[in-house]
């Protein structure tokens, strides 16, 4: 088992290990007083994991009640959040209450947003179930919803009290599910740690888990509002959710990602800015962990979700530009010379 603090405004745990979510009370305990714990999560967790978790809360001495929305990110909108909140009230739910986000990206996103806003802030758990989650989603405290315009428009930064991650529900996991977190993972293999790849390669969940946390708590830690240096976490991103949108989620974020990757490598030499073109390696290694990295979607598609990104300040935006496997840097580029990136990212795509 690992353990690592998140030294963030309100620091936490996060919690790395097999087969522990049968303790999640216990683990809980540490951080959470005796209160109502409502575990939030999807319908295809819910068969899964709930009941382990809400039998361990009542071991633990909580009293608990469990909210189940959809599973899918479709589910990652208003009306779902709202529904949440209600729910809560009307269970008389109150600020010393908690909450335990039980899934994935969207479970978490959610369950965050809505302990960061139900009586203006409660506490909450991670337990993540996904690959993708456990490395990414979980850690960082960014909590959100879509909005019609785009991915992740409505949200919070809300940092959770621990984040719980048992690699042991990944077993579970459809294999389009685990490539969601091998897309993360080599997105974190780029900027930052290119020794990963062959651990990813190799499935080593304990080792790349263990990785990309550390490296998004040092990232986190050092830029926990997203100001400047955490967007390179973005990589691949500008591109990917636009490819998500456009295909109305049947892409999934991790596919989307992957494709995104390669789009904004090749584009960041074909526009100059750096000496060095990682896109073919890139490439063989994405078709090599089995991504289909075909576009389907135009330049001015790509262009108009690009320009709903959070990256953008003023008529500028940030991208990250791989001067190596294992070390990119941020550059800001203007609004119209966006529009060239993803042309020139698209082309002999
Ligand atoms: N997923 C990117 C971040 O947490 O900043």
């Amino acid at each position: 088992m690992k353990k690592f603090v998140v030294s963030t405004d309100k620091p936490y745990e996060i919690i790395i290990g097999k087969d522990i979510i049968k303790d999640a009370g216990n683990y809980i305990r540490q951080c959470i007083s005796p209160c109502r714990i409502c575990v939030i999560t999807d319908s295809t967790v819910n068969r899964a994991y709930a009941q382990v978790i809400m039998t361990s809360l009542m071991e633990a001495g909580y009293q608990t009640s469990k909210i189940v929305f959809p599973s899918g990110e479709h589910s990652k909108n208003l009306t779902t959040y709202s529904n949440i909140l209600e729910s809560m009230a009307d269970e008389g739910l109150t600020r010393s209450d908690a909450i335990v986000a039980l899934g994935g990206g969207v479970v978490g996103d959610m369950a965050g947003f809505v302990a960061a806003t139900y009586m203006r802030g409660i506490s909450y758990v991670q337990i993540p179930t996904t690959y993708m989650s456990a490395i990414d989603a979980s850690v960082g405290g960014k909590t959100g919803i879509n909005l019609l315009c785009g991915k992740n428009l409505a949200g919070a930064f809300w940092q959770p009290s621990l984040v719980l991650c048992d690699y042991k529900t990944f077993d579970s996991l459809p294999s389009i599910k685990l490539q969601d977190g091998v897309a993360e993972a080599v997105k974190c293999a780029v900027i930052s740690e290119s020794s990963l790849i062959p651990k990813i390669q190799e499935e080593d969940y304990e080792y790349v888990i263990e990785r990309c946390v550390s490296i998004k708590k040092s990232v986190v830690e050092a830029d926990e509002r997203d100001m400047g240096l955490r967007q390179l976490l973005n990589f691949g991103h500008t591109v990917g959710h636009g490819i998500e949108k456009l295909s109305t989620f049947s892409v999934s974020h991790g596919q989307a990602v992957a494709k995104g990757l390669i789009v904004e490598s090749r584009a960041a030499y074909r526009m100059g800015l750096t000496d060095t073109n990682i896109a073919p390696e890139l490439s063989n290694l994405l078709s090599g962990l089995g991504f289909d990295l075909s576009i389907g979607y135009s330049a001015e598609e790509l262009y108009r979700f690009a320009l709903m990104d959070k990256k953008i300040c003023g008529d500028k935006i940030s991208m990250v530009i791989p001067e190596s496997i294992g070390k990119c840097r941020l550059q800001k580029i203007s609004l119209s010379e966006l529009k060239q990136f993803v042309q020139l990212g698209l082309e002999d795509a």
